[in-house]
């Protein structure tokens, strides 16, 4: 693949760094309309545990992460926020008002249950370079496509200028068998080199939990920023939030 890297400058990085997805505190809230488990707590006590940094999806229906949420997050959040969410027009104006440190652009679709799958750049590809990169243009916003590891996609993201990937890890996640989950590997180990010998910082999440990240850490290189939201918050009923953290930056190293 022709990659212009000339234009980037490579950043390598000594660690990777754990970012918890906290949408599910929020949708046990949710549940009851009583107000708690409160996410923002939450964030607070993740970081506490070592966590780098806070990921919300803030849904077009509203279903978990709620706009109080998130001016809330932006005040208290001391690491990187990384605010994910679909390219719609009330999206980005939200995200401008906050000012995030990432923005992490995933394909949004009403009847699924949690993001499918990522962006398909050829279908995309004009929308974002005419309307979308734009907006975000001179704000400091960082941009992050949420990418299955395929060569054409990143290509496309990178000539679109992204700083930054985040790889698909769900289909490696939910590999039924142990061909598929190589192969799948094998894709995201050779999408990381990509990303990162473009100049692109290259993070990964969708499905991880204690079991099978340790498995992406030794296949995959380059990682960075790793979102994990729905196994974490889930343990974290029977071991609590401070030591499931813990656990994971334990995996990882930092
Ligand atoms: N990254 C992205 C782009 C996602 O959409 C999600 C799910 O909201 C995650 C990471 C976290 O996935 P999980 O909840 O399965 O850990």
């Amino acid at each position: 693949m022709q990659m212009d890297i000339v234009s980037f400058t490579k950043r390598i990085y000594e660690n990777m760094r754990l970012l918890v997805n906290i949408d599910h505190i929020a949708t046990l809230r949710n549940a009851r309309g009583e107000g708690y488990p409160d996410p923002i707590e939450g964030a607070a006590v993740c970081e506490e545990a070592g966590a780098a940094g806070i990921v919300f999806h803030l849904r077009g229906d509203r279903r978990h992460i709620i706009d109080e949420d998130v001016y809330r997050l932006k005040k208290s959040v001391k690491g990187t926020l990384d605010f994910e969410m679909s390219a719609s027009e009330e999206m980005i104006r939200i995200c401008k008002e906050v000012n995030p440190h990432l923005c992490t652009l995933v394909p949004e679709g009403r009847e699924e249950l949690t993001t499918e799958g990522g962006l398909n750049m050829k279908t995309v590809y004009s929308d974002f370079e005419q309307r979308v990169f734009p907006e975000f243009k001179g704000t400091g916003i960082e941009i992050s496509l949420f990418l299955d590891p395929n060569p054409e996609d990143i290509e496309l993201a990178h000539k679109l200028g992204a700083d930054t990937i985040e790889l698909h890890t769900g289909t490696f996640a939910n590999a039924v068998d142990k061909e598929t989950q190589l192969n799948e590997l094998e894709r995201l180990r050779k999408g990381a080199e990509l990303i990162h010998e473009a100049g692109m910082t290259v993070n990964a999440g969708h499905g991880l939990n204690l079991d099978n990240l340790p498995i992406l850490i030794e296949h995959v290189p380059h990682l960075y920023d790793i979102s994990i939201g729905h196994a974490l918050i889930s343990k974290s009923i029977f071991w609590g939030l401070e030591k499931t953290v813990k656990e994971y930056l334990k995996i990882m190293d930092v």
